[in-house]
């Protein structure tokens, strides 16, 4: 099949011609240490969502890009408000992302975490019953989990009264989740950006005037203004940017994309 809109990388080195997966998923890389990386959809005026999801902001390029990122996590971080609003179903990836991983060592999905204040999660939603890989939860020692959710789950609490973010990345990285790909939503952004914890932004603007009426990629309380160089700029022939803003220059090492497995 044909794909439907091509990517092409245009800055810093523009490519002569299209991108395969396997150039996308050099571009994006793994990194050598632990990090956390967000994907967000937007519109040209900064909309996070059309009608209240992020769908309307999304077209095949996006997805194409979303699956790579997933493809090359360890942990998929969400918020609960996001898995709630947005329904989302077990993590799985097609079997040439799913071999490109074993090929690279690593499982043949990433662990879905889920960051939630009130545990008000429920336990048969198909992102966490029917996980290829046992979710995490990341809470704290207050909330008291609904039956059934330590059955598809664990539970692990980080934190006396709130969810100390910077303990529960060190929880992920102390189980071997290095590369955390962060889906959102706002409010997660939010607290993420606060604590400074973001190490980079994979931003997709989609060719769109929302209009006035849906909030920002990112909600909650103010933080200081944090500098993000841009590092990549992919261009897609439906008119989609895809933006990497990262602290450090280049992701590394680079995902072999030869043959030989990197860990
Ligand atoms: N454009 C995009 O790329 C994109 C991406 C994702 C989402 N969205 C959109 O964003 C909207 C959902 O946003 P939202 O306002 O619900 O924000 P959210 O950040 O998705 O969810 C907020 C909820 O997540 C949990 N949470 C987030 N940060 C937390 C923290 N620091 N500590 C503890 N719990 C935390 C809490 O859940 P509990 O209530 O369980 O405690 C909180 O009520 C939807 O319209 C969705 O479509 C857009």
């Amino acid at each position: 099949m044909n794909d439907p809109a091509p990517i092409s990388a245009f800055w810093p080195t523009p490519s002569a011609e299209p991108l395969d997966d396997a150039a996308l998923a050099a571009g994006y890389g793994r990194t050598d240490r632990p990090h956390l990386r967000m994907n967000f959809v937007t519109s040209i005026d900064g909309a996070v969502s059309v009608d209240g999801y992020s769908a309307g902001l999304s077209g095949a390029s996006d997805k194409r890009v979303f699956s790579v990122l997933r493809m090359l996590c360890d942990a998929l971080l969400v918020a609960g408000g996001t898995l709630r609003h947005e329904g989302y179903r077990a993590v799985r990836l097609d079997g040439p992302r799913r071999a490109w991983r074993r090929h690279h060592g690593l499982p043949e999905f990433p662990t879905l975490v889920v960051v939630s204040g009130s545990l008000d999660l429920d336990p048969n939603q198909a992102a966490l019953a029917d996980a290829p890989v046992r979710p995490i939860v990341l809470t704290h020692a207050a909330a008291t989990a609904p039956a059934g959710l330590t059955d598809v789950a664990d539970v692990v609490r980080c934190g006396a009264e709130r969810v100390d973010l910077t303990a529960a990345l060190r929880t992920l990285h102390d189980r071997g989740l290095d590369q955390v790909l962060c889906e959102g939503g706002p409010q997660l952004f939010g607290a993420l950006t606060a604590a400074d914890l973001v190490d980079e932004v994979c931003l997709t603007v989609a060719p769109l005037l929302a209009g006035a009426g849906p909030g920002r990629i990112v909600a909650g309380d103010t933080s200081v203004i944090r500098h993000l160089p841009l590092r990549q700029v992919l261009v897609a022939t439906d008119g989609v940017l895809m933006l990497r803003y990262a602290r450090e220059p280049r992701p590394l090492p680079q995902p072999d994309v030869s043959g030989t497995p990197t860990r």
